[in-house]
């Protein structure tokens, strides 16, 4: 961990003794003798930030993560003190602050147990070069503790045994275990004794977490620069604790349109436009459901943003149109670099404003990217971001693209030691200059938040999508993201399945990888396989380099074809939940897949899993993973589970064989859930839809389901204009009774729900809605267990 060996004599320095302490409201600071304090912030019963400076004087306290909408408010706060240390009491948290040497320990307030613990606490180097500390913080490990998180990292779930570097790089063709790739989500859950806690390092200089990987029982963390600034999240449980980093670092600022949770289909390059039909078409002719076609860097005239190739696409308005008539969106890749040419009006307004990056000493920032040698907007400054912003209103209001894909803002710079800017680079950071070690990790998440201003403007009064690949904490507030360049491999599969769940639990749900693989080409078995798993992804997009091949999906064969189909069909039958799953984490930041961990913490099998993983409340899923597989083992978590094809039932807690032929995956239904589906459409909004489908799996027990859905777009959702759906089911030995409690002012355009009765264990031999019994014929029981009734009902009894 010593860095600066060239200066091991200011090594690591330690707090001396507590000389005095303060407390204001809900702000505590301790004073040391060597003058470090410590102020230790009560945000809620059970979030707690803890910074620390060396020098008596704290930053400007600036965090481009923590959102002002982030809930604040405890209900009790306590300050005491015995011989060893000051204690911090909390409803959740009794947090110890030791008075010889500033460590800290955390316990749950209701039990006492311990939950965290400083080792050497917080320690410090000094950095010469660049002046300031080397920050760090050890903890001892817990006994059995695991750890979860830390964003995009490709590698197994539990994170024990390894070290990890945060600084979004971009990373062509990485690989399992590759570190770092383009991300830095500095937050990581931990897990022992079925309690969890979450640690937030808000620091975006170059970062690194130890998970007793360096030594066997030791847990540390340590940034480059900038101040040791973290948030303590306590649990217990896992979900509480992803749920309070969202709240902190921000939900998405609104919904995705429904379209956005569609399918879309992306290569490296569909043009001209001719190409570009031709793909629309042959989705329309094949009827396989397709929203949104995206157009890569060929698109624009010699990569210039903002621009269109005369060329290949002369008339993009017409086109555009032409495109939305036939149900698709069009996205197109917008990248930071901006070419140098003084006959290009971006350029010159950038060059005129003075809105580019600079060096140091005063030059711009030059580096090579598609366009040849560009300069590039330093998106850490409001001002440009609001140019940056108003540069989208042709694309947006006059061409009609519905949707932009930030890319290479690492940023990513071609041919260079590092792809990236040097360190020296100067950045604005929202009127606290600094340099490029310091702004190097949001650069790509201001460049991703302008471009959402601008689509939330333009756009207006429907909802932007932005999809970004460089993040950092909090970014998932404005827009959607990718996991970047992967490879048209087995394992990319299984990374690509790692890194949906770990993003999810790093408070970031709405991703999807390169279905198939970017770089090179899968064949067909595993271009199914990939897609199987991609409609469980919040996000679902193929994309691929294209200079192996096509990779839509009809280039493998007919068999090939109809998988595909199959499954595209049933992500758009699935969306009425998808959407409702997507509500409850922008509303609650539940995470929308849930790794088995989270979703049963105090099952320790579930501990080391990694393949499985809930797909919203409900759905289990487990891609198939390898070639020529008619089936594999899994982890079925505890409860009772229906198999989605068969409808067997099955119990969980254990490790079990499941079918399933190229053309079928495991999928499992927790018993007593209430999934809704729409009819397969082409697109979203191709059919009206004049009745839900409710599949109903029995259970003898209760257990509730909810179906949310509003106008699909636009924001009267939040004046109250949305429809949430509440399912209180009951099963008894001869009785099924579902009650319906419904919220909102929006009237779903259906009258009816269609219920799909699954796994009735008695024949129904009356059927009561509200009080009432219903002749069969009215309710039109169709002998196949599956009944068609008013949406309307309260209480519904089926009854042996
Ligand atoms: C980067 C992106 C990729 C894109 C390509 C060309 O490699 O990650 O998705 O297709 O650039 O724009």
């Amino acid at each position: 961990m010593i860095l600066n060996t060239e200066l091991e004599h200011k090594g690591n320095i330690f707090p001396s003794k507590i000389i005095s302490y303060e407390k204001n409201l809900n702000v505590l600071s301790f004073k040391t003798a060597n003058g470090v304090v410590l102020q230790v912030t009560v945000r809620r019963d059970s979030v707690l930030r803890f910074r620390y400076t060396t020098t008596g004087i704290f930053e400007n306290d600036f965090s481009y993560a923590i959102t002002k909408y982030a809930s604040r408010g405890y209900n009790f706060l306590e300050v005491t003190e015995n011989k060893a240390n000051y204690i911090i009491t909390t409803t959740k948290l009794i947090c110890h602050v030791s008075k010889s040497d500033l460590r800290v320990s955390l316990y749950d307030a209701k039990d006492k147990a311990l939950i965290c613990e400083d080792e050497l606490g917080f320690h410090w180097e000094e950095s010469y070069e660049f002046g300031g500390d080397v920050v760090k913080m050890s903890k001892t490990a817990q006994p059995g503790e695991s750890y979860y998180g830390l964003g995009d990292k490709p590698v197994d779930n539990n994170l024990k045994g390894k070290r990890f570097e945060n600084w979004v790089t971009d990373s062509y063709a990485y690989g399992r275990d590759t570190d770092p790739i383009y991300k830095a989500i500095p937050f990581y859950t931990a897990l022992h004794n079925k309690k969890a806690y979450g640690i937030f390092f808000d620091n975006t200089f170059r970062s690194f977490f130890d998970f007793c990987h360096e030594r066997r029982n030791i847990t540390s963390f340590w940034a480059h620069g900038g101040e040791m600034n973290y948030y303590f999240i306590y649990g217990p449980e896992m979900t509480e604790v992803v749920a309070n980093y969202t709240d902190l670092t921000g939900k998405p600022h609104a919904l995705p349109p429904l379209w956005a949770l569609g399918y879309h289909q992306c290569k490296w390059s569909y043009y001209p436009e001719s190409n570009v039909k031709e793909i629309t078409a042959k989705f329309r002719e094949l009827e396989i459901p397709c929203d949104a076609i995206y157009l890569d860097i060929d698109y624009m005239e010699g990569f210039r943003c903002f621009t269109w190739s005369k060329e290949y696409f002369p008339d993009p308005k017409r086109m555009v149109k032409e495109l939305a008539d036939d149900g698709f969106k069009t996205i197109v890749i917008i990248d930071p670099g901006i070419k140098i040419d003084m006959d290009y009006s971006v350029f010159k307004e950038g060059l005129d404003k003075d809105y580019f990056c600079k060096r140091a000493d005063g030059p711009y920032m030059k580096g090579k990217v598609w366009p040849g040698e560009c300069y590039f907007p330093d998106f850490t400054n409001p001002e440009v971001r609001e140019w940056w912003s108003n540069l989208f209103k042709e694309l947006i209001e006059d061409i009609g693209v519905k949707g932009v894909w930030n890319d290479m803002n690492e940023p990513a710079v071609m041919d260079v030691p590092g792809k990236t800017f040097p360190n020296d680079v100067r950045h604005d950071y929202e009127g606290n200059p600094c340099s490029h070690r310091k702004a190097h990790n949001v650069y790509g998440m201001q460049m991703a938040r302008a471009t959402y201003q601008g689509l939330k403007k333009f756009c207006y009064p429907k909802r932007p999508f932005v999809i970004t690949r460089a993040a950092y904490s909090g970014t998932q507030r404005y827009t959607s993201s990718w996991t970047g360049d992967n490879v048209a491999t087995w394992d990319h599969l299984n990374i690509a399945n790692l890194q949906a769940q770990r993003m999810a639990m790093s408070g970031y749900s709405f991703v999807g990888s390169d279905i198939g693989g970017f770089a090179e080409q899968p064949n067909g078995e595993l271009y199914a396989r990939w897609i199987q798993l991609g409609i469980f992804h919040p996000f679902c997009r193929t994309h691929s380099s294209g200079d192996h091949g096509n990779q839509e999906p009809w280039a493998f064969g007919d068999t090939i074809t109809s998988v595909v189909k199959k499954f595209i069909e049933l992500r758009y039958q699935l969306l009425p939940y998808l959407y409702t799953a997507f509500w409850r984490y922008a509303e609650e930041g539940i995470p929308i897949l849930k790794s088995l961990v989270l979703y049963d913490q105090d099952d320790p099998q579930t501990h080391y899993r990694n393949d499985e993983f809930m797909f919203g409340e409900k759905i289990l899923v487990c891609p198939i993973n390898g070639p020529n597989q008619k089936g594999r083992r899994m982890y079925i978590p505890r409860g009772l589970w229906y198999n989605f094809w068969t409808d067997d039932v099955v119990i969980g807690g254990q490790e079990l064989w499941v079918d399933a032929d190229l053309d079928s995956m495991p999928i499992f239904v927790k018993d007593g859930s209430i999934i809704p589906k729409y009819p397969i459409q082409q697109y979203v909004g191709e059919k009206t839809i004049d009745e839900l489908l409710l599949d109903v799996y029995y259970k003898l027990g209760k257990e509730e389901s909810e179906v949310y859905e509003d106008a699909t777009d636009g924001y009267d959702y939040i004046k109250g204009r949305y429809s949430l759906r509440t399912f209180k089911l009951h099963g008894k030995k001869n009785e099924l009774i579902i009650q319906q409690h419904k919220s909102g002012k929006f009237f779903t355009t259906y009258k009816t729900f269609k219920l799909s009765l699954h796994g009735l264990p008695f024949k129904i031999s009356k059927v009561q809605i509200d009080n009432v019994e219903i002749q069969f014929k009215d309710i039109k029981l169709n002998g196949d267990n599956t009944l068609v009734l008013t949406k309307e009902f309260t209480e519904l009894h089926i009854m042996a």
